[in-house]
């Protein structure tokens, strides 16, 4: 029995009283720290080249990020180039601060400064393992053993910082593994390095608390760093930085958590790409802000193209259903659904506090298209499938016509298994309600109106068939003209008509449902004016019934007058 849940232990809640977080709202962005270069990087299959972390830099800087992780240049030597690349190439823009990473060891702190050489600012992040599994079971160490590496580290940076008065210098201290770490402890480590480095003096220090591992629920992170924040030295002194992974897929979550917790600085990667399941995803943190009308500070408006250059230095495909950016996110299937968004949409007025359903967001404003918002397959109803026509061919259907046009596409999307594109959708409306089976076409025709009501001559096919009746109104009039031609009864169930907005041939558009002796036939007609459009429809729907009816279309093709 491998699958055995008895064989793991619940992660001990933080004993807390008096927590803060819960009530806490987040009302500003966090300092953003994207850390795609290194962290990222060092969870890919194939890690990125010079020019493709150049690239992925450039988006960042482009996005606003003003810290960026570049590498780990004593561990890589693609690192130390593309370091070096951007400093002897002043690639770094004035206003963004690149960030490298280092274990707390001695030559590799020294290789760490060599890649900074020449550099206006930066921030050195060092740090050690202090979890009580790293402690026992990797090093062989004690506490004490832990936090000696930790604060000979920290002497190490402070010293050859020193030598170079030139750069601008941030310390960066990560007590790495801090989600396994005894709180005492971590606070005990922590404090040491800023003995050392004396933030209280004027050296600019970050406390990074990172959940290496996602080892429990946000709320017990968010009570840790919340725990850290109240016992630390120096706090008034520091930035405090959260940096989680998402194993337990609640690294955006934990994240939040840890800001209303009083973490200033977030440390992430877009699209979450990072050791095992990925880093804090920046993009779904920064998009969640956003929608709550906190100015993230970052510009994600382009999501196509972050998601582009992403997928070329990652190789990992976004997911068409990742928040925000994924190809899907702003698409409705479901019949309910597009309804109401439908609905939400015709009543969303610019200006007016977004209040859309199943729309977080306006889509517009990542770049997508409303256009993109209803798709439609077998699940969809009624109200995506006129969504469909009515935004891409400016036709309306009346609601009847609306659940009987649907029924088809359902049918249809069914025997193809898959969605229907607008075009197939108007194809199918086309073929199923506009199309004039021949020889029922409308030439023209005659209204006159008197005291006992409207007498109508129509027109149709190709000879001079006329077809003539009498009734209380227009439609009535050529109903019986039809019915007395061909020896059927006809009975118009139902008929709509419509104005059709600019952008289409015609100016207007009938929608009509007959029945003849028990049997139903609907019909659609386009037309320059609404009474052609309406006889046009009716006709259709009567030749509809032919096939059933044998109605006699030769008779007609044979044009006998009949006035
Ligand atoms: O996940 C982690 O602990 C890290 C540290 C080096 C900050 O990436
Ligand atoms: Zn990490």
């Amino acid at each position: 029995m491998s699958f055995d849940h008895r064989k793991y232990v619940a992660f001990p809640p933080v004993r807390k009283r008096n927590r803060l977080w819960p009530d806490q709202v987040i009302q500003k962005a966090p300092t953003w720290c994207a850390v795609d270069l290194r962290d990222g990087n060092q969870a890919l299959v194939k890690p990125m080249s010079v020019a493709q972390k150049q690239r992925l830099f450039d988006l960042l800087v482009k996005l606003g990020f003003k810290e960026i992780e570049i590498g780990f240049p004593a561990a890589s030597q693609p690192d130390f180039e593309f370091c070096r690349k951007l400093i002897d190439e002043n690639r770094i823009p004035g206003d963004v601060t690149i960030q490298v990473l280092t274990q707390a060891r001695a030559e590799l702190i020294a290789r760490t400064f060599e890649a900074l050489k020449g550099a206006s600012r930066a921030v050195v992040h060092v740090y050690n393992s202090t979890s009580t599994v790293q402690r026992e079971q990797v090093f062989g160490l004690d506490r004490e053993g832990i936090r000696r590496i930790a604060v000979s580290g920290a002497e190490i940076v402070r010293d050859f910082a020193a030598g170079y008065p030139d750069t601008d210098w941030t310390f960066q201290y990560s007590p790495e593994s801090f989600t396994g770490t005894e709180l005492d402890f971590a606070v005990e480590v922590i404090d040491a390095v800023n003995d050392v480095w004396r933030p209280d003096c004027g050296q600019k220090v970050i406390i990074n608390l990172p959940a290496t591992v996602e080892m429990s629920t946000p709320n017990v992170f968010a009570d840790q760093v919340e725990w850290v924040c109240d016992h630390i030295r120096y706090r008034e002194h520091v930035s405090v930085s959260v940096h989680t992974h998402n194993d337990r897929g609640c690294a955006v979550a934990a994240a939040e958590l840890a800001v209303m917790a009083g973490a200033d600085r977030v440390e992430g990667t877009l699209m979450g790409n990072g050791e095992r399941t990925g880093n804090m995803d920046l993009v779904t943190m920064a998009m969640n802000l956003y929608s709550q009308g906190v100015d993230p500070c970052l510009d994600l408006s382009g999501m196509a193209e972050i998601t582009d250059v992403v997928e070329a230095c990652t190789e990992i495909p976004t997911h068409p259903r990742h928040p925000y950016a994924g190809e899907l996110v702003f698409t409705a299937f479901s019949g309910s659904h597009q309804d109401a968004i439908r609905k939400c949409l015709a009543q969303c007025d610019e200006g007016q506090a977004w209040n859309v359903a199943y729309l977080p967001i306006n889509p517009s404003d990542v770049g997508r298209r409303y256009d993109e918002v209803v798709r439609i397959n077998s699940q969809s109803g009624k109200g995506g499938v006129a969504y469909v026509l009515e935004r891409d061919y400016g036709i309306s259907l009346p609601r009847w016509l609306q659940i009987e046009f649907s029924k088809l596409v359902q049918k249809e999307a069914e025997r193809n298994g898959g969605e229907l594109d607008s075009d197939t959708i108007h194809g199918l409306f086309e073929s199923c309600y506009l199309q004039v089976p021949e020889p029922w076409r409308l030439t023209s025709y005659d209204l006159h109106r008197d005291d006992q009501g409207v007498r109508a001559e129509v027109r149709i096919g190709g000879a001079d068939e006329v077809l003539a009746g009498r009734g209380l109104g227009a439609v009535e009039a050529v109903v019986v003209a039809i019915s007395e031609r061909f020896g059927i009864s006809v009975m118009v169930e139902t008929y709509d008509e419509f104005a059709l907005g600019k952008g289409t041939a015609a100016n207007a558009l009938a929608c009509i449902r007959v029945t003849a002796d028990g049997q139903a036939s609907s019909a659609a007609a386009l037309a320059e004016d609404t009474a052609s459009a309406t006889i046009q429809a009716l006709l259709s729907a009567v030749a509809r019934l032919a096939p059933a009816r044998e109605l006699p279309n030769e008779a007609v093709v044979g044009g006998v007058a009949l006035a």
